[in-house]
Order: C-alpha cells, then structure tokens, then sequence
C-alpha cells in the first residue's frame, strides 16, 4: 500500500477474523483495527472529518486555533490533523486519563490544559469530570476565538463513520449479521450501525455498556467508575439514537481486562479495554446465539496508551 500524506493513512483499516476468541462454535468475530491508525485510535475517523466540514463551511481557517475536550484519542487524533492542515490545537483532558496519552498529545505537537477530576480517579473519567473538562474548554475557545470542536454534538463524527467504517465493514463482511460497539460520544456506533442498516436492516447493531454504568440500558448509573476509558461516561450521549440499536450488552470490568489480555496474548494485537469490552460482548453474544453467525467489532485503540496494560 502506498500513500501520498499521512492523512492519506486514516481509515481503509483491516477487518481480522479473530479466531482465537471466536470459540469452537460456527459463528465468526471479526475485528476492525482501529488502532493501526496514525494517531493509534478510531478516533482519527471523526477528528478528520470535523477538521474538513469546518474548512468547507467556513467555521475554520488557515492558522486559526482548534480547542477540544478529550480523553486522549480525538485529542491524538485532532493534533495531527490539525498539524497536516496548519491550524494550532489545544486539548483540554482530565487528569484521570492516562500519562501516555498525554506523553502521546505532546510527541504531536498539542498544547496540553489539565482539569481536576470532579469524581473520577486514575485511569477512570467520569460524566462529571468530562462535564467540567468540557465547560473550560469552551470558556478557552471563546477567548482564543478558537475552533470548538464540541465532539458530543459535532454531526461530522457521525458522517465520518457512515461514510467510511461502515461502507468499509460491508465492503470486507457483505455477509455480516451482526455489529457490536461501545459508546464514548456515540459517533462510531451511530454512523456505522445507520450504514449498516441501509444496507440490510436485518443486521442487529447492539451496543456496549460497563455493568454499573449502563445508562442506555438501564436509566441508572449504580457506580461511574469503571476501567473502559473513553466510554460511557454516565451521561446518554446527544448522538445516540437508541431506533439504531437492537439491544445493549453489559459488561464488567474483571471481563473487560481478561478479553482485553486474551487478545494480546493469544490473538497477537495490543488493544485497550474498549476493545477488550467489545470482544467481551461479542462473545457472550456467541455464547447465546450459538449459530454461523458473522460479527463484526471495533478494536479502538492502542494498549500503548494505558498504563496498566
Ligand atoms: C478508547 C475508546 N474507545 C471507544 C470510543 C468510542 O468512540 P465514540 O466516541 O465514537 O463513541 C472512544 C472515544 O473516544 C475511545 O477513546
């Protein structure tokens, strides 16, 4: 594969058939490797596409700062885009999110702005710590007449993934029953499960929530607190449309680090718990569908940028 810009690089990821966690069963999980992407998450997606409708709108240009809250990925994501294309960026994290992501912001180039947890603690953000994160950061882009990406309400995160990931799964799995993902704004699960069912409105897009956490599932929040970074943060996501999703599976964190670790010992891809959480569901999905069934899921990022992995 050759490329002309590291741009060029983002999306067109591999869909792995992962079949040392598929079980001894019919049925099939595929992997998308979301984190082969530059900027080492699925992230990458949506950050191109905000940055490329706010040129053709008018809402960005040439030189001008871009400001965002993150926990890390669209934060990576945003900085090198943003570089390609000539624009400053500011993230503006929590300081519950990993120091490698943080060490990753710097290496692309980010100005960097930490807020205190609210509730939250290492390597846990909650809704209220996002909240806050997400309240400075506005405050800063006002000030710096800066480009506030606003990834919770941001449209062009879902056109990134109707208009890639999802005709990109079907192009690789035509025959595929079922799409499973976790929840951080809701962009990847809405884009791609909306594609998806244009195409076959039989394929049952599910998605992913932590046990005490499942908000979508459930209206309650028992406990905000759990190892999945960058999802479900307690709060029902402004892109999430629940029409889309056949059903939501539930997962607790002892699963979520086991898969998590059975994908890098036994499959070979060293993967964060988001990904670990999405395999987790496909396969007790699998457990109780026990048929030739072919499911496709997400792995959205990279283990390097966890500490405990
Ligand atoms: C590690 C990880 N997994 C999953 C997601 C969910 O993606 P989305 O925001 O498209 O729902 C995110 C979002 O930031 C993430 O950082």
């Amino acid at each position: 594969m050759k490329a002309a810009s590291t741009l060029e690089l983002i999306t067109r990821t591999p869909l792995l058939h992962l079949d040392k966690l598929s079980g001894t069963g019919k049925g099939k999980i595929y992997g998308k490797l979301e984190y082969l992407q530059p900027g080492g998450s699925v992230k990458d997606r949506a950050a191109l596409q905000i940055i490329k409708d706010a040129y053709q709108s008018g809402r960005l240009s040439k030189g001008q700062t871009v400001v965002e809250m993150t926990s890390g990925n669209m934060g990576a994501g945003l900085a090198l885009v943003c570089r390609q294309f000539g624009n400053p960026f500011i993230a503006v994290m929590s300081k519950g999110n990993s120091p490698e992501r943080l060490k990753i912001l710097h290496a692309f180039g980010a100005e960097i702005v930490l807020t205190e947890q609210v509730d939250g603690g290492p390597g846990m953000v909650t809704g209220k710590d996002i909240e806050q994160a997400s309240r400075i950061a506005r405050e800063l882009a006002e000030e710096k007449n800066a480009f506030y990406v606003d990834q919770f309400n941001n449209p062009s995160s879902i056109t990134a993934h109707f208009e890639t990931t999802g005709p990109e799964i079907w192009n690789d799995l035509n025959n595929i029953d079922v799409f499973i993902a976790s929840i951080g704004t809701a962009g990847t699960f809405t884009g791609t499960a909306k594609y998806l069912k244009s195409k076959n409105r039989n394929i049952v897009c599910i998605a992913v929530e932590p046990q005490n956490t499942a908000i979508l599932k459930t209206g309650r929040v028992l406990n905000p607190r759990h190892i999945i970074q960058g999802t479900s943060y307690g709060l029902v996501p402004p892109h999430w449309n629940s029409a889309l999703a056949d059903d939501i599976i539930t997962v607790d964190d002892q699963e979520v680090e086991r898969v998590t670790k059975q994908l890098s010992y036994e499959q070979g891809l060293y993967v964060g718990y988001s990904s670990g959480a999405n395999v987790a569901a496909a396969i007790k999905y699998l457990e109780k569908n026990n048929a030739a069934i072919n499911i496709a899921t997400i792995l959205c990022d990279t283990g390097y940028k966890y500490t405990d992995l």
